[in-house]
Parts: structure tokens; sequence; C-alpha cells
């Protein structure tokens, strides 16, 4: 596509280049540039600048007066494939019973397994499209996508073949990682070595053999996986060339975000408990912190301490986590209000947690996640705004007026 945008009213998240992610107090410097145009020239950003600059050009233009243009935002976690919802699970919850039991009562993730392991290839990937396609109409331009409702070779081929057609399909980016260590399936119940044999040296040879996945996930977790589990992950990783971006501190904090950072995970997500110690390692390394404020806002569980993060000068990006058991949402948007009315993020900072850094979380950094010439022209035109807190301040309701992809 070929478009000029002119009279944008303020151009948001403008780079030079994509070589450091931001910490710190970078996390909350958004550079912006008023009334200004852009040229995109093979679904490229070929130029922008001030308006008194703007070229007479022979292509379709668009005027975006009083509106905000900005990078569409980059999901670096989700798990888009899934079989089916879980509403009946909600249901559970709100009459007393807590996400753990109805896991331990056979529901949560093995539920879902149950459920993708009766449909087909093609019922699986007509369900993914749809939602990515409204994930796309909500701003999300580029998105990371896992496994792990399958937990048998045969199934977490099926879900990542899922995965790599979409990623044929799609407009947008994007990146696929293999998670078969999510939840322990039953007949593995006492025989947890012998699964992650199965995971480490059966699973993972065929996937990484067929290219089927970029990263490798585990559920770190008091009742899934310990840390024993998460080294053989990473260290398997390691042998097939997939780096790690591993569930840790969802409920329970016991190393796992040290063991991960020491080892070189590409980014630890949720971190919903956090100790000192955990803080140390991860400001010691170059691992990303990944938030999940819509699991936070449907479990009811604590939020990501996203503001100690940012004061620890710990990189911190944020994903919607999208799944049918804990974040049945795509919505980044009020991923965005929740940043800043429960983490304590100022708008800035949520903007890059949501677009920049987290598109160095699922390594799409020269890409996405930033207004920069040569990259992909992902952008969200906002409705009439008045500047980048709108977007946060209007919570739950969505101040994108269009996507171009
Ligand atoms: O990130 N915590 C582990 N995995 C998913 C939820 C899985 C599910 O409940 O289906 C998460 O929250
Ligand atoms: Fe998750």
């Amino acid at each position: 596509m070929n478009l000029l945008l002119k009279n944008i009213k303020q151009l948001v998240g403008i780079t030079d280049n994509s070589e450091a992610i931001k910490k710190g107090k970078a996390q909350g410097e958004v550079k912006i540039l008023d009334n200004a145009y852009m040229v995109i020239r093979h679904d490229l950003i070929e130029s922008f600048g001030p308006m008194s600059d703007c070229p007479e050009l022979s292509m379709d233009s668009h005027d975006c007066s009083g509106r905000l243009v900005l990078p569409m935002y980059v999901d670096s976690h989700t798990h888009l494939v899934f079989a089916e919802s879980r509403s009946g699970e909600m249901n559970q919850r709100l009459h007393g019973k807590s996400y753990q039991e109805i896991a331990e009562a056979g529901g949560g993730i093995l539920n879902s397994a149950s459920k993708l392991h009766t449909m087909s290839e093609q019922q699986l990937y007509d369900d993914a499209l749809a939602r990515l396609e409204s994930a796309i109409k909500q701003g999300t331009g580029a998105i990371e996508i896992k496994s792990g409702y399958g937990l048998t070779i045969e199934d977490e081929m099926k879900m990542l073949r899922v995965i790599r057609v979409l990623k044929q399909t799609s407009p947008i980016p994007i990146k696929s990682t293999f998670l078969g260590a999510h939840a322990l399936p039953a007949e593995f119940k006492k025989k947890k070595g012998a699964y992650m044999y199965l995971v480490t040296e059966e699973m993972l040879p065929r996937i990484a053999g067929e290219g089927l996945a970029d990263y490798i996930d585990i559920f770190c977790e008091t009742g899934y996986f310990d840390l024993d589990d998460l080294k053989q992950v990473i260290e398997a990783g390691d042998k097939h060339g997939l780096k790690a971006k591993v569930h840790v501190n969802q409920f329970s904090t016991f190393g796992a975000v040290k063991m991960a950072s020491e080892m070189g995970a590409l980014s630890v997500d949720h971190l919903e408990v956090m100790n000192d110690g955990d803080y140390t390692a991860l400001a010691n390394s170059n691992t990303i912190a990944t938030g999940l404020p819509l699991c936070s806002l449907f479990l009811d569980i604590p939020y990501t301490p996203g503001r100690q993060l940012i004061d620890k000068n710990i990189p911190l990006a944020i994903a919607s986590d999208f799944n049918p058991g804990s974040a049945p949402s795509s919505n980044l948007n009020l991923a965005f209000g929740l940043a800043c009315s429960q983490m304590n993020l100022t708008p800035e900072e949520a903007f890059n947690a949501l677009t920049y850094n987290a598109s160095f979380a699922m390594e799409g950094q020269h890409e996405v996640g930033s207004i920069q010439v040569g990259k992909k022209a992902n952008l969200i035109i906002t409705k009439p705004a008045n500047g980048l807190e709108d977007i946060p301040y209007w919570f739950g309701e969505s101040m994108i007026g269009s996507v171009i992809v």
C-alpha cells in the first residue's frame, strides 16, 4: 500500500534506531512530532516530518486532523490458538472456587487440552484467525502465540502448525512459542520426569526440526513445574536454538526469575508476586519483565508491580496473555488503561511497554514497535484526541479510529 497521511495532530513514538530497549527514565520518554505528515510506500514508513515539509505526491492521501498516529501495539504474550471458551470456569470461580482449585479438579489447562484434542486443525485455524482479526482491529500490529493446549506430540504440533499457517496468511508479524510444559497431563501424574523427557527429548527435537517454534516456554509455578524443570527446558531450548520466554511468579516466588534471567531468558512474564531477590536478578540481566494486567483484572490477583520494576531500572513490556482461562481478552487498549490506573505507570511508560519494549520481547524491534523509517507502517489512527493520555483515560473504551496494516 502507498498512502500519504496529512495533518497528523501528533505523530507519537518516533525512534531513530531500535538498538536499545527503554528502561528506567527512558521508559517514560516518547518522542512526538506535532502537525506532521507521513509517507507510506510498499507498506513501509518511507518518511515523515512537519506538515510544512510535506511533499506533493501523486498518491492517495488521508487527512488526520485532530488525530494521533501511533505504532500499533505489539502483543508479545498470547495463547490465541485454543479450542473453546471456558466461561463455565468463570462461573465456578464466582461460586467460590479458585483458579488453582479448578485446575486441580481437571479444569483449567487440561480442560482446554481435552477440547483441543477433538477439534479439527481447520476449525482451530478458523477460530484463531477470527480472534486474530479482532485483535488487529483493536490495535495489535504484531503478536506472539504459544502452543500449550496440546500436551501430546500430535496436539502440540497441531497447534504449532495452525500458528504456522497464521504466520503465512496474517497481515501482521507472528512469532510462535512451544509451551509443552504448560500442565502435567493426567496420565503423567506422579511421572513428571517422564513428561519432561517427552517435552524436551521427543517433542522439542521434532518441533525444532520442522522450524515450528521461535521460542520455548514453561509454566513455572507451584503445582505445575519447578526449578529443575525450568532449567531443563531452558537448556533444551538452547540446544535447539530457541530462546526462552517463560511464565513465572504468577502465584508464588521461588527463584524462577533468578534462574531464568541468569540463563539468558528473553523475557519473564507474569511477575504478579515478586521479592527483593527477583528484582535484583532482573536488574543484573538483559531479561525483559512482562506484565499481563488483563490476567490480573480477570482473576482478581495482584498486578505486576510495574512502577517498582521501572524504578529499579528493569525494562518493562506489557502484553495481553489472551487465553480462555485467565485472560479472555486481546484488548490492549484496556491493558493500557490498567497499566496507568493499577500499575501506576505514566501514559508514556505504558505506551513504551505496549509498543517499543514489547517488540524487543518478541525480537520484532527491527520491523515494528515505533515510528521509524523502514519499519512496517502498522499504525493506529486515533479518534480525535487531546493527547496520548486519552487512551488510558477512556479505559475500557476504544480511542482507535482506524488501523493501517
Ligand atoms: O498465562 N499461567 C499459565 N498459562 C496461562 C493460562 C492458561 C489457562 O488457564 O488456560 C496464563 O495465565
Ligand atoms: Fe500466558
